[in-house]
């Protein structure tokens, strides 16, 4: 078979690693597929910072629509609405495959990028962008699709986790936590999104969307973050047992579905207490299969390129076979309990 070309959009922490393997694991990865994975080059805002000793300068540009029109699969890990959005656009009116971690855009774009890609009959995979490197979109999408999901209960952001963990563990206070966050490759560009809640909320709308077969939109989400948690409230929680967690909670209820992200206090005995670190969980209950739940890394570079991976590894069989992965439902329009509702 042909060499599938790659383009990489984006060269921050998840980026780098995603790099790094393909180049590092070129010939095992050409096996696994069945074609040479070529990365063709990595589109970034400015080619001049300096950067990981195992990216080559030589792929680095700043025209990533051209690099877009030259690829058969295209990577984007560059976060944020926009260019990301138009960009994805682009490669799917031009025929590739897409690999996302953008929880944002797809939060509030999904459903039309899903639509756009299965009009091209090209995939567009984002298993990265809910909980790092736990396999929870395929699970839901796919090995569950055939049951009936009745709630979706996660810690789903890695940088709040790791927050509250060393406030309760080692009583820092929330500022230096953060900044500690940001140093190990856990927060977002802007950390705002973290301890706001956003990142978690919308990880919370692409859970509940496709657990319950309908579309919430980010807006759908209720959302309160983990800023007004003080050394006080964890003190207090640590005397009663409990643990504060930010949870991402997807329901369904007689009246629909909601999907709501807020503090909770989790008793020390619950699974969910243990979850320390970065590290993510996820609970799912189903009314055959009963609870499941899933536990891993949920942020940081290689954690997050091991799920971008596992989808390119996806999207390059499908060119070599010439098929597409699992689509998603978008049939079902149930009705969504509006935030604060719940
Ligand atoms: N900032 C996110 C987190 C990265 O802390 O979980 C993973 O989406």
């Amino acid at each position: 078979h042909q060499p599938i070309r790659i383009a990489l959009l984006g060269c921050g922490v998840v980026g780098t690693q995603v790099a790094r393997i393909l180049l590092h694991e070129r010939r095992s990865l050409a096996r696994r597929v069945g074609a040479e994975l070529t990365l063709v080059g990595i589109a970034v805002r400015d080619t001049t910072v300096p950067r990981d000793p195992a990216i080559p300068t030589d792929l680095l540009t700043a025209d990533a629509t051209q690099l877009v029109e030259n690829a058969d699969i295209v990577i984007e890990v560059m976060g944020g609405i926009d260019p990301a959005q138009s960009l994805i656009e682009h490669a799917l009116a031009s025929g590739a495959s897409v690999v996302t971690a953008n929880k944002a855009l797809l939060a509030q774009q999904g459903p039309a990028l899903y639509e756009r890609a299965s009009h091209e009959n090209v995939d567009l995979a984002y298993e990265a962008a809910v909980a790092g490197a736990i396999p929870i979109i395929r699970p839901i999408r796919e090995s569950l699709a055939g049951d009936n999901i009745t709630r979706v209960l996660g810690i789903v952001n890695g940088t709040t986790n790791y927050v509250l963990d060393q406030m309760t563990r080692h009583g820092l206070t929330l500022d230096t936590a953060v900044a500690d966050a940001q140093r190990l490759g856990y927060a977002e560009a802007d950390p705002t999104a973290d301890v706001e809640g956003h990142d978690a909320a919308a990880k919370a709308a692409i859970l509940a969307s496709l657990a319950f077969h309908t579309r919430v939109h980010l807006d759908d989400v209720a959302c309160e973050g983990i800023t007004k948690v003080t050394a006080e409230d964890v003190a207090w929680a640590t005397r009663s047992g409990h643990v504060i967690k930010l949870l991402a909670i997807c329901e369904r209820t007689t009246h629909g579905v909601s999907a709501r992200v807020h503090p909770a206090l989790v008793p020390t005995t619950h699974p969910l207490a243990s979850v320390s670190d970065a590290f993510n969980a996820v609970f799912v209950e189903a009314e055959n299969a009963g609870p499941l739940m899933f536990y891993g890394q949920g942020a940081g570079g290689a954690p997050t390129a091991s799920a971008v991976m596992g989808d390119v590894v996806t999207a390059a069989r499908n060119r070599v076979l010439g098929a597409r992965g699992a689509g998603e439902s978008v049939a079902a329009d149930l009705p969504i309990s509006a935030p604060g509702d719940a």
